[in-house]
């Protein structure tokens, strides 16, 4: 438990990142309620970013493209947009949209701005994410919002004629709809000179996106603007041996800094929520026998699945003689910037989306994280003064990680991405200029599947369903089943499900004593059939028993989840009464519902094993039912079930569960082979 484990690396490959040259500002974390407008002016002006001021506003004048690369927290993301707000960008109604590819980032991040501004949230700042709005179309000047909600737009409005400045933040991640739009936004940006588009990320090969954005005829189309880049040194430590627990290593690690190292806060990465709840549980175990004499430990969580008032605690300055141990996902590798880190804890792992187009089986897998990211990491001590890093890994490992981490678009199925690019008129999706191409095979599997469901003719255009199933906010695959809703008349209940598996963690089970009476609570809620009813039951039940809060607690269920279940189910309606879909009852006939789910979860069907295993009918995986569901321990009576999504960690597991009958699957498989003459997209068996 001693931090003697560590080999220090100081001269290591990790610690080369930039020694400060001159002091920065004594920067006071925010509060999120409550700072003066005095302080927050001179707050601004001791960002790094403010010496710069005036020539990103020279540049915005005058290129058409400005690619802006500066330190995380050197304030790129709040002071830009408000530079622009200042200089007039936002006059006669025009709007500055800024894109973020994480949600929690859009939301934080406008709560922060609103508050410089002194506006109220969704007043002249605002943001928009999926199923949730707070803005005004008539008020907001600046609007923080989801890549995914600007690519959206394009479908409305092709132009994105309301705003004057777009920046697209945060463009390392290489999220995927960030690369559409960067695409979508070269191609606008001919035929609207006038929009100004600003790229920024914290690293970044700027001078490929330069090569991108620039133009043959036009020499001020596009131009690079560096923000100093300072850093205090970080000195990088790795194990001697790796560890087959990092989440208990890092809340050792983590206990060990506070007994041991001077003050200054604690950041671990972490990949996930459930990895960051068992950390915070180990550390709060520990607590009991903290000493006397050490700091007190304020331990914080910082994930998506936080509500927006949660998020923000972790900005709170601890009182005097604590610290903050504030564990989290990849949100605070860039997106969001917390001061006073001086000890960074990286697990050297992170969790992303992939897809093998041959199975066209979608997971999310935990994978090592790459060298950009892990320096990344580090540079998060290094902010207001030198720091340490300790990755929980050996430096061996270290030395093979890739150089980066491939962009989204690459390792994600593209099938809803294309149908939207389809539906913007992108016909030819060779001409298309992306930045990185998808895989060839990807692109084809999209095509072939959205071929044989209907959305796309023999021609390559988009057929009237395709139209209206491009419009709907959800995955082609769950817009299909409310679309097929009306044959098997349970419109009612699919609409419900389809927003219950858009919302995560429904139930809150704690440890302990509590978390058994929580589970008998959960298991009131139980459908035999499996988890989709499972969710059904628990709505019906939330919305029949007036959906309070005390309620909720008192049977088991999240009220913030439950709530923006009953909001997205609300929004989602819309689209159904739009396109004329019905919203019958399957009045308690879950056959029929069951027979639906299937007709847009039909890639993920499986195959119970005598071993409690399954074997996915496409690739033949085996995979594990995720211990919260309700066929945890049970064989389906069929032996057979469909699943919403896959994990990749140790093992694969499942999540929400559905027993089917294999006839459905092969009646699937049927409908897509005939219709797409493709062998291979039928399940195989076996
Ligand atoms: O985008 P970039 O990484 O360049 O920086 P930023 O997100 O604009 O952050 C600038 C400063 O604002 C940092 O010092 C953050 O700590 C602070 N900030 C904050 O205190 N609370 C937020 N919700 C967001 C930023
Ligand atoms: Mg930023």
């Amino acid at each position: 438990m001693a931090l003697r484990f560590w080999k220090p690396g100081t001269a290591g490959p990790g610690s080369s990142l930039d020694r400060a040259t001159e002091s920065e500002g004594n920067i006071v974390s925010a509060s999120p309620a409550g700072i003066s407008q005095l302080s927050v002016q001179s707050q601004r002006e001791r960002l790094p970013i403010a010496k710069h001021r005036q020539k990103l506003l020279y540049s915005v004048e005058k290129y058409g493209v400005i690619i802006v690369v500066g330190q995380t927290g050197c304030g790129k993301t709040t002071q830009l947009p408000q530079y622009l707000l200042e200089a007039g960008w936002a006059a006669d109604g025009n709007v500055i949209a800024c894109t973020q590819p994480r949600r929690v980032a859009a939301t934080s991040v406008a709560t922060r701005v609103a508050n410089e501004v002194g506006s109220l949230l969704g007043d002249e700042v605002g943001y928009t994410i999926r199923f949730e709005d707070v803005s005004s179309k008539e008020r907001t000047r600046i609007l923080y919002l989801t890549d995914g909600m600007l690519f959206r737009e394009t479908l409305i409005d092709p132009l994105l004629s309301r705003y004057s400045a777009i920046m697209i933040d945060e463009v390392h991640e290489r999220s995927v709809y960030t690369d559409l739009l960067l695409g979508l936004l070269k191609k606008i940006r001919r035929k609207r000179p006038s929009l100004r588009l600003i790229v920024s990320s914290a690293t970044l090969d700027a001078n490929s996106l330069l090569n991108f954005f620039q133009s043959p005829d036009n020499p001020d189309e596009a131009t690079i603007v560096s923000l100093e880049g300072r850093m205090y040194p970080v000195e990088v430590a790795y194990l001697n041996e790796p560890t087959s627990d990092y989440v208990r290593k890092a809340a050792e690690v983590a206990w060990n800094i506070n007994l041991q190292q001077p003050s200054g806060d604690i950041l671990v990465f972490l990949t996930g929520r459930e990895e960051i709840e068992r950390c915070l549980e180990e550390l709060s175990e520990m607590l009991a026998t903290l000493p006397k004499h050490a700091p007190r430990l304020l331990l914080l969580a910082l994930h998506a699945g936080l509500s927006t008032n949660e998020q923000l605690r972790v900005f709170e300055t601890p009182e005097k003689g604590s610290r903050r141990v504030i564990v989290s996902t990849n949100i605070a590798e860039a997106s969001v910037t917390i001061d006073g880190i001086k000890y960074v804890v990286d697990c050297g792992f992170v969790k992303i989306r992939t897809y093998n187009p041959t199975t066209t089986l979608s997971s999310l897998a935990t994978v090592p994280t790459s060298i950009a990211s892990s320096t990344q990491r580090a540079g998060r001590a290094g902010r207001t003064s030198s720091g340490v890093c300790y990755r929980l890994y050996t430096m061996s490992a270290f030395e093979s990680l890739p150089p980066a981490t491939p962009p989204e678009i690459t390792r994600v199925d593209m099938t809803t991405p294309i149908l939207q690019l389809k539906s913007l008129g992108v016909d030819d999706l060779m001409k298309f200029e992306w930045v990185t191409a998808p895989p060839a095979e990807t692109v084809l599997r999209a095509l072939e599947g959205l071929i044989a469901s209907g959305m796309i003719g023999e021609d390559g255009r988009l057929t009237p369903i395709g139209e209206q199933v491009s419009e709907c906010p959800v995955e082609v695959g769950v817009a299909r089943m409310l679309f097929r809703s009306k044959e098997f008349k349970c419109g009612q209940e699919i609409l419900t499900i389809a927003a219950m598996t858009t919302v995560q963690d429904v139930f809150v089970i704690p440890d302990g004593a509590q978390g058994a009476i929580a589970e008998l609570e959960r298991r009131k809620f139980t459908a035999e059939e499996g988890d989709h009813l499972t969710l059904l039951n628990a709505y019906n039940a939330f919305t029949k028993y007036g959906g309070t809060k005390s309620w909720c607690s008192g049977h088991a269920l999240s009220f913030r989840t439950m709530s923006r279940a009953v909001s997205i189910r609300a929004q989602l309606k819309k689209y159904m009464q739009r396109f004329n879909l019905p919203l019958e009852s399957c009045q308690g006939d879950a056959k029929r519902l069951r027979e639906c789910l299937v007709s847009g979860y039909w890639r993920n069907g499986a195959r119970w094993m005598a071993d409690g295993t399954y074997k996915s009918v496409r690739g033949n995986k085996i995979l594990h039912v995720h211990p919260t569901s309700v066929l945890f321990t049970r064989k389906p009576r069929s032996g057979w079930v469909i699943f919403h999504e896959m994990e990749e960690t140790k093992k694969t597991q499942i999540r929400i569960l559905t027993e089917i009958e294999p006839d459905w699957l092969l009646d699937h498989g049927h409908v897509y082979e005939s219709k797409g003459k493709q062998e291979s997209m039928g399940p195989q068996f076996g």
